[in-house]
């Protein structure tokens, strides 16, 4: 590959041939170079089960290859097709209510169902025996969006195998889940159901009775999803023997624990749809995930839309300007590839106003084509600059998937604390700051950084207390938060003040839960801030430094904000003032604080190239010009021209800045 990945998902077998020859027109004027075919192609490619078809797929592929395209080939199993829910009804899941479904929709097959299993590797086993060879496509793309549960007999017996093979005997299981409690103890392995609202639930997927049962139960549903997953990948290895295997992730997803995925994907890959339009700090922080999931390589951006979703009750389109902003952010958090869904907009269905490359009228004079073409030819005139850059980050930020499970299960001290928000939080005070990011698993190797950031991190497993002791003893910075070091790895209780304790020269003695409408202020550094939710009652070890204090009710002038040594730990949820202030001054002790820190919504990421070359992006997601100092001396490589450290840059709304520093 010798520039950015430029161009997405294309369907051409939805539509007459005599449009495919506009397609291509199109692409070339927009420089669309890479395109994901048969993402949904089930049903014309074994129109039964007995009956394959690769007539249309041939003439895809043949005319992609002619056009010289990249080819990403996708394997159809993100949705079925109804002969095989008609003939299999054990494929379609069973949901939380307990009720089986018919056939409809998609991404909605039960992963524990043999015969889905079967059809699915079995077609993608002639998928890649017939096009294996083809050195166009550049990728395998399973499925699609892997997610959801199933909570059907056939996953019930899934999970007994998973249990016995994670616990091994019901001894090691009953204490696992703690069952002395309510008289729960299992004598044999039948006896486990699936936990949904017929059984340990009562108030929909977050409320349980067994939160260790619950627990094991979302892992073994991210399990479930991922044998489906490696099944297809066997299948196609079995012909492909190098081409890159992946799957199109979505970011912060609760229900799949993508750490546990991360291994098995080639490169990672995932679908940038944000919630609205404020959000590119959330944005930088999946970016950030994504790329922590294959140890800092870069990754794909595989769909974003051109203008508008169609999914959500109310579908902006994205203001001029806005689609090349955050391409060039994701280029600036490590994506070689930025692709969009879809080329084409859908004639019918439920995406049939959801933003295209092309839209219904398929012109190439509109708006967003328009700005299509412009990222287009911007990529195609940068060419190979960024590919394989990667981010120097001597920060990370811990994400762990059984932390945020085991928090929003708990039952106490307050169901308003959501692990998303806490992680953003943490992570928008970092980006906010410029800090060059890792978003990493716990699991990671911590060598090389020298602050880390751990919120809301309340499950403890494995050895992470001995790897923070060891950031720390380098002279490392720790950040933590409230509820974090809580729970063991069965979301069982420490019966100790917890492995964090120590390092933080803490305990928590009691927890106090309030209303959102009930605000603590904290003193911190000569200023206040409000702290809501939860309020931890904080004995301090001599030698811890109380760096803030609760400003009211019975526990004022006790400890909200400590640091022993570099260890930190904040122990309520202080309102964004705040944990900008106390990220800051962990950032700044180590001068980690990035270019432009001060300048608000304008974000400073950087690439170092495999040859040494530093990459500075400067973006400016405000809604006002703002003038900066230049970070570095460079060459502008978007608008050209060499820029001296401290020269002015004015940079518009939505401006795009990338220096090739000198
Ligand atoms: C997801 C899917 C696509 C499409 C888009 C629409 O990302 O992968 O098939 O439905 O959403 O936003
Ligand atoms: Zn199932």
């Amino acid at each position: 590959m010798s520039k950015i990945g430029y161009g997405g998902d294309y369907n051409p077998e939805q539509w007459p041939r005599e449009v495919w020859d506009r397609d291509y027109e199109a692409f070339a004027l927009a420089g669309i170079d890479t395109l994901t075919v048969g993402v949904f192609a089930w049903a014309h490619l074994q129109p039964a089960e007995d009956r394959y078809d690769f007539t249309v797929l041939d003439a895809i592929v043949e005319r992609a290859c002619a056009e010289g395209k990249r080819i990403v080939l996708a394997t159809p199993s993100g949705a079925m097709p109804p002969w095989l829910a008609h003939a299999y009804p054990d494929a379609c899941r069973v949901d939380f209510e307990g009720r089986r479904h018919v056939y409809g929709q998609r991404h909605n097959a039960c992963p524990s169902s043999p015969d889905f299993r079967r059809l699915a590797v079995a077609l993608a086993d002639r998928l890649a025996e017939r096009y294996g060879d083809v050195p166009a496509v550049v990728a395998w793309h399973v499925g699609n969006e892997f997610g959801g549960s199933c909570w059907c007999p056939l996953c019930g017996r899934g999970f007994r195998d998973w249990l016995r093979r994670r616990h091994g005997d019901l001894d090691r299981l009953n204490h696992a889940w703690n069952t002395a409690f309510w008289s729960h103890t299992f004598t044999d392995w039948e006896q486990i159901p699936p936990p949904n609202a017929l059984s340990e639930h009562w108030r929909g997927p977050d409320h349980t009775a067994f939160q260790g049962i619950t627990l094991d139960y979302r892992r073994f549903q991210s399990d479930a999803l991922l044998a489906g997953f490696l099944a297809e990948k066997a299948a196609l290895r079995a012909h492909v023997p190098d081409t890159p295997v992946t799957t199109n992730l979505m970011g912060l997803y609760q229900p799949v624990d993508y750490h546990r995925w991360a291994p098995h994907l080639d490169f990672a890959s995932w679908d940038n749809y944000p919630p609205d339009h404020a959000s590119p700090a959330r944005m930088a922080l999946a970016h950030g995930l994504v790329r922590g999931l294959k140890d800092g390589a870069p990754f794909w951006v595989m769909e974003q839309t051109p203008s508008t979703t169609a999914s959500r009750d109310v579908n902006p389109v994205k203001r001029p300007g806005v689609l090349r902003l955050w391409s060039w952010q994701s280029v600036a958090h490590g994506a070689d590839a930025v692709l969009y869904f879809q080329m084409r907009s859908s004639r019918g269905a439920c995406e049939k106003y959801h933003g295209a490359v092309l839209d219904h009228s398929g012109r190439t004079d509109t708006r967003v084509f328009r700005e299509v073409a412009a990222v287009g030819a911007e990529f195609a005139r940068l060419g190979d600059v960024t590919l394989g850059a990667r981010t120097p980050a001597r920060v990370a930020l811990l994400v762990d998937w059984d932390s945020w499970w085991a928090v929003e299960l708990s039952d106490g001290p307050n169901r308003a604390v959501r692990y998303p928000d806490v992680l953003t939080a943490y992570h928008r005070a970092l980006w906010q700051a410029n800090a060059a990011l890792d978003v990493v698993p716990v699991t990671a190797d911590l060598s090389g950084y020298d602050v880390v950031v751990a919120p809301l991190l309340h499950l403890v497993k494995g050895d992470l207390p001995d790897r923070i002791a060891a950031v720390l003893a380098r002279g490392g910075s720790f950040l933590t938060t409230v509820l974090s070091g809580r729970v063991d790895e069965d979301d069982n209780a420490f019966l100790t003040d917890g492995p964090f304790a120590d390092l933080l020269g803490l305990r928590v003695e009691e927890t106090d839960a309030q209303g959102a409408d009930v605000v603590n202020p904290v003193a911190f550094g000569g200023r206040s801030y409000a702290a809501r939710h939860v309020f931890e009652l904080i004995v301090a070890e001599g030698g811890t430094d109380v760096l803030g204090t609760y400003g009211a009710d019975f526990y004022a002038g006790t400890p909200a904000i400590t640091r022993r040594g570099n260890a930190w730990y904040v122990g309520t949820l202080l309102d964004d003032a705040g944990v900008a202030a106390v990220v800051r001054s962990v950032l700044d002790h180590h001068g980690l604080a990035g270019p432009l820190a001060d300048v608000p919504d304008v974000e400073v990421a950087e690439r170092v190239t495999p040859e040494g070359e530093r990459l500075l992006f400067v973006l400016n997601h405000g809604a006002t010009t703002v003038t900066v100092p230049c970070p570095a001396a460079g060459v502008d490589l978007l608008g050209g021209g060499d820029l001296a450290a401290g020269d002015d840059l004015v940079l518009v709304p939505t401006a795009v800045v990338l220096l090739r520093c000198q």
